[in-house]
């Protein structure tokens, strides 16, 4: 077994070797964030794979993230370190399923988190994030609109759009798991403390919470935020960032549950490993590709909330 230092210094020196570029969504693990070029929340990520110029991705995240960053650079080789990091939101709706609702609902515009397959959104209008969803849906010259898979995601731009919104029932098994009483209960200890989460919540905490943005949305919040003290309802790797750039300030995680096993899957060394032996490559079928591409070149078009 390596020193972490050892190790750390390894795969920067491997990833200028390869001219690659290591990215990290914000809920990896501390070190990975530490060596990672570019951490953020899903369309921060899109952004940079779309706009690198490396030859080689390292993409530390789940597999709809890769897909993405293929989707939208073909040319460049992406590694997914843990070829088998999912999403289990991303995998609750199939291109069948879509297909059967999408004939249900003729000539109305489909829009599809990020957290879905590259088929799933070759089947979709446009794609969204949890940082433009609102925005992505404004967007659409149409009444009504229908939203897959996240259900709270969904629930949650329904309220704050002038569109009616049909959605799929999928959910993020790791925010899901939150409970309304877990928030309670941290209030009544930390009287002062501002409560922020994800919109992946279920609505019961959405509508307690006194923020409600995405991973890199609740960074920037508390960076600018004069309060001291934060609740925070969204998968632990974002305390990372936020006790290191704010020392001042005390971030207390809403519950216990808000670790998603996929997203902690990946380690140093599997990154290592990928690089050395060039492996763990992410493919897209060409057709299903240029599909998927244009749902998510839309949504780039369309500024942040
Ligand atoms: P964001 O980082 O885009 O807010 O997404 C959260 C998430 O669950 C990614 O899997
Ligand atoms: Fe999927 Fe939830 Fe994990 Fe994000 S936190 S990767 S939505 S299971």
């Amino acid at each position: 077994m390596k020193d972490i230092e050892e190790l750390k210094k390894e795969v920067r020196q491997l990833l200028k070797d390869r001219n690659a570029i290591m990215l990290a969504h914000n809920y990896q693990r501390d070190e990975i964030q530490e060596v990672a070029d570019i951490t953020g929340d899903s369309l921060g990520l899109s952004q940079a794979a779309a706009e690198s110029d490396a030859d080689v991705i390292v993409f530390c995240g789940v597999h709809f993230m890769a897909e993405s960053a293929k989707i939208l650079s073909p040319e460049k080789k992406v590694i997914l370190p843990r070829i088998d990091a999912g999403c289990p939101m991303a995998d609750m709706i199939n291109a069948e399923q879509l297909r059967a609702e999408k004939e249900k609902r003729p000539g109305m515009p489909v829009v599809a988190y990020v957290n879905t397959t590259a088929e799933v959104k070759s089947l979709s209008d446009i794609c969204c994030t949890s940082a433009n969803a609102v925005s992505v849906v404004n967007s659409l010259d149409a009444d009504t609109v229908y939203m897959v898979p996240d259900k709270n995601l969904s629930h949650f731009v329904s309220k704050r759009v002038d569109k009616k919104m049909e959605w799929w029932e999928g959910f993020c098994v790791t925010h899901e798991k939150m409970r309304p009483a877990e928030v309670a209960k941290l209030k009544e200890e930390h009287p002062g403390a501002v409560f922020i989460c994800h919109p992946e919540c279920n609505p019961s905490i959405v509508e307690v919470a006194d923020f409600v943005t995405s991973t890199s949305g609740m960074y920037e919040y508390v960076k600018n935020s004069p309060a001291k003290t934060f609740i925070i309802g969204t998968e632990m790797g974002i305390l990372y960032k936020m006790r290191r750039d704010n020392p001042d300030k005390e971030f207390i995680l809403a519950s216990d549950s808000l670790i998603c096993p996929n997203m902690k899957l990946t380690t140093l060394e599997d990154v290592h490993e990928s690089l050395t032996e060039m492996k763990n490559f992410v493919e897209v079928p060409e057709d299903i590709r240029i599909k998927a591409k244009a749902t998510l070149d839309r949504m780039l078009a369309v500024p942040r909330d």
